[in-house]
């Protein structure tokens, strides 16, 4: 087990990079908590700094001296450091030099960890990132030590809220993406830049990181497919509905021996998986293991208080002296590409509304062993565009490996009758 050195025994006293919501949701819970957090930690836990880029004099920091230089919490006062600045480069430089003084160090940043904890992760460092993914919930710890006796085998996760929100909006309430957007954005759910959200890159970020602790391998979006939700139609919701399905954008980890595949994209899911069920800006985790079968985590993505929630229970195993050394394997293994993963597809096509078309688009499927599931074509949803009469013809298709999928859409595409963007979407088979 791991033993600290904590410079001193009787209060852990703290410094705080960052004053912003996570940072004051932290304070927040440090004097509601403070009994239950002094009894589970077995001391106190005092912050003594708090460095950030400007003062807020609105917020009670106690006790705590302030300062605008994030140095200061390297100082021989800090036992631990806790980072919620956010960003790349300065979060870096201060993780980086907390662990070269031996200092342990907490954080909420994913976009750091994705891109160095490599770094960190070997060697003797503490390194608390539970509040790093999944905002309140404990999917971290559940990966590296409730689990840590089983072999994981995949992961599915609603890893990003405000993607989840758009969705559910509308899927729920008929909007469309950019007022589904928007709504995200006023409710202070969406990241300052939206992008990150909406094109997949947190998700991915995050999925990196659950990816290395389920699978003991080093932190790397190399190979990793990224799509985003802007794609989504709210016609393609309704449709999946009709078919049995919800959209939800997701990421999928899964391992077969030495091969890891990890990919984030929308995808549908079975309206009977508790999963379909996530709404608005909740997160996910459904993991599946050799011992335990598969297990469900819902709660909270994000949220001052939440994702304050996390980083405390870090903390408190630092007190303890039983924060668990990141354990990350060196083997890379191989990182299978998207075009080699098998899914059932959901496609869109746009086709001209005459006798033969049908048949024109199975012939192509048929050669390229494609198996149509199910398959939707109403007379109501008979459109015209420049006076040529068109129908999405929907449908599921069987399990087919991508690579032939994408071929079979590139024929698809250059058939006179086929008038527009086919849109395709994944369906995400899994238990639970
Ligand atoms: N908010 C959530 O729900 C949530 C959930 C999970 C994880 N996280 C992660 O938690 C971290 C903090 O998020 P947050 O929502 O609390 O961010 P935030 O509200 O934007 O607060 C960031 C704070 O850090 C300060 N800061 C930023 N860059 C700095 C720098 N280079 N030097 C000094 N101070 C700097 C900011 O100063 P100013 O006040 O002057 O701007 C602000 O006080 C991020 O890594 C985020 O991804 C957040």
């Amino acid at each position: 087990m791991a033993k600290n050195s904590l410079p001193h025994e009787k209060v852990l006293r703290i410094g705080i990079a960052g004053l912003g919501t996570v940072a004051q949701g932290l304070l927040t819970l440090l004097v509601e908590n403070a009994e239950r957090i002094t009894r589970q930690a077995g001391m106190p836990i005092e912050v003594v700094r708090i460095a950030s880029r400007s003062a807020k004099p609105e917020v009670d920091v106690g006790k705590a001296v302030f300062d605008t230089n994030l140095e200061s919490l390297l100082h021989d006062d800090v036992d631990v450091v806790v980072e919620l600045i956010g960003g790349v480069d300065a979060a870096r430089e201060l993780i980086s030099s907390a662990l070269t003084r031996g200092k342990p160090i907490v954080t909420a940043n994913k976009a750091v960890l994705a891109e160095h904890a490599n770094e960190w992760f070997s060697g003797d460092a503490i390194l608390g990132i539970e509040a790093s993914v999944a905002g309140g919930i404990p999917i971290m710890s559940t990966l590296k030590s409730g689990l840590s006796g089983n072999r994981v085998d995949w992961l599915v996760g609603i890893i990003n809220g405000t993607c989840n929100y758009i969705l559910t909006a509308m899927d729920e309430q008929g909007t469309s993406f950019a007022d589904a957007l928007k709504e995200a954005q006023d409710l202070g759910y969406a990241e300052a830049d939206p992008g990150f959200d909406v094109d997949g890159v947190d998700a991915a970020q995050k999925l990196a990181l659950l990816a290395a602790l389920a699978f003991d391998i080093p932190v790397s979006m190399d190979d990793m497919y990224i799509e985003g939700i802007s794609g989504v139609t709210v016609e393609d919701l309704r449709y999946a509905r009709e078919l049995g399905f919800r959209i939800r954008h997701v990421g999928i980890a899964r391992r077969n021996e030495e091969k890891f595949e990890t990919r984030v994209h929308p995808s549908l899911i079975s309206a009977t998986n508790l999963v379909g069920d996530v709404a608005g800006v909740a997160n996910a985790v459904i993991v599946g293991a050799n011992a335990i079968g598969s297990i469900l985590l819902v709660g909270p993505g994000a949220g001052g208080l939440p994702t304050a929630s996390a980083v405390l229970s870090d903390l408190i195993e630092i007190a303890r002296g039983t924060y668990p050394r990141l354990r990350i394997g060196q083997n890379e293994g191989i990182r299978v590409p998207v075009a080699a993963t098998e899914s059932r597809y959901y496609l869109n096509i746009p086709a001209a509304d005459r006798p033969g078309v049908f048949g024109e688009i199975g012939d192509i499927l048929r050669r390229g062993g494609i198996s149509i599931e199910a398959v939707i074509q109403k007379r109501e949803a008979i459109r015209k565009t420049d006076g040529e009469s068109w129908v999405p013809i929907v449908m599921v298709t069987e399990r087919v490996v991508e690579a032939s999928m994408d071929d079979a859409l590139s024929h698809l595409s250059s058939l006179e009758s086929v008038r527009g963007q086919i849109r395709r979407i994944r369906v995400a088979d899994f238990d639970r």
